[in-house]
């Protein structure tokens, strides 16, 4: 089966070979098996200019490290730039989160620049306007899986893709909380009993443990999320708070 208009990835990368990689696997392997996205690695050495191939340089001003030449990157971009949006990795960037994923996964699809060694020369983010995103504050050693992080948060989100239409709804940060806990058989495990509320077929008992759960994990583990959480269900219709009733908070 193949889509009309799959959802388009291009990353820029001196490592073109990384890729699929992971990406090549279970949902997202299947996803561009099938068409739903397509995926291009762009080697940025072939833009070098010189017979050497040379891509990177010694920074102005002193330090430690290489950048990435703005010309050679330029001419890459050059190439794929067709009204997608552009980002370039580096743990400078905004934080990535689930709330992006969702509005890139509506778009026609995103071109992903790579950066190594200490990054890429500034001119070219300025001039090219890419935005700049991380992936967590920590510090890799390129950009190559900070971009398959974020093509794999966004191909999952993808018509087509997951199994059930709901199942991204109740994930974590979906609805701006933590997911509750999961429990399959058997229902006694090394003298632990699932929660006896999982096997009582009342669906509306469930589905309020789980709320419960979730609101009480956010709380516990994610003030900043439950911050906003509580301050949202305040606008919303002026409705009260949410009363914790059990689970993992305190
Ligand atoms: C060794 S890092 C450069 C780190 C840079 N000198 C700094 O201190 O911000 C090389 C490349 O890895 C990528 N990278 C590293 N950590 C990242 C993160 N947390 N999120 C996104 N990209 C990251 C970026 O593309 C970066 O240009």
């Amino acid at each position: 089966m193949t889509n009309p208009s799959p959802w388009r990835a291009t990353v820029l990368t001196l490592f073109p070979e990384m890729f699929p990689g992971p990406l090549g696997h279970s949902l997202a392997g299947r996803a561009l098996e099938a068409g739903i996205w397509s995926l291009q690695a762009v080697n940025i050495r072939d833009f070098a200019a010189d017979r050497h191939r040379t891509v990177d340089d010694t920074p102005f001003g002193g330090g430690a490290g290489m950048v990435l030449r703005p010309d050679v990157l330029d001419a890459a971009i050059e190439t794929v730039a067709d009204g997608r949006p552009m980002f370039c990795m580096t743990p400078r960037g905004r934080r990535f989160a689930q709330a992006d994923a969702r509005a890139l996964a509506e778009g026609p699809g995103a071109v992903f620049v790579a950066g190594r060694y200490e990054g890429i020369d500034q001119r070219v983010i300025d001039a090219r306007g890419l935005t700049e995103i991380s992936i967590g504050d920590y510090v890799l050693s390129g950009g190559e899986l900070a971009a398959m992080t974020v093509l794999d948060v966004v191909v999952r989100l993808l018509p087509g893709v997951m199994g059930a239409a709901d199942s991204a709804e109740e994930e974590s940060f979906s609805a701006g909380l933590l997911e509750y806990p999961h429990y399959t058989r058997p229902a006694e495990w090394r003298g632990r009993a699932v929660p006896p509320v999982l096997l009582s077929g009342h669906h509306a008992a469930v589905a309020a443990w789980r709320r419960a759960e979730s609101e009480a994990l956010t709380r516990e583990r994610r003030p900043d999320l439950w911050a906003a959480y509580v301050a949202r269900r305040i606008n919303a219709d002026h409705a009260a708070p949410p009363v914790v009733t059990g689970g993992a908070g305190p």
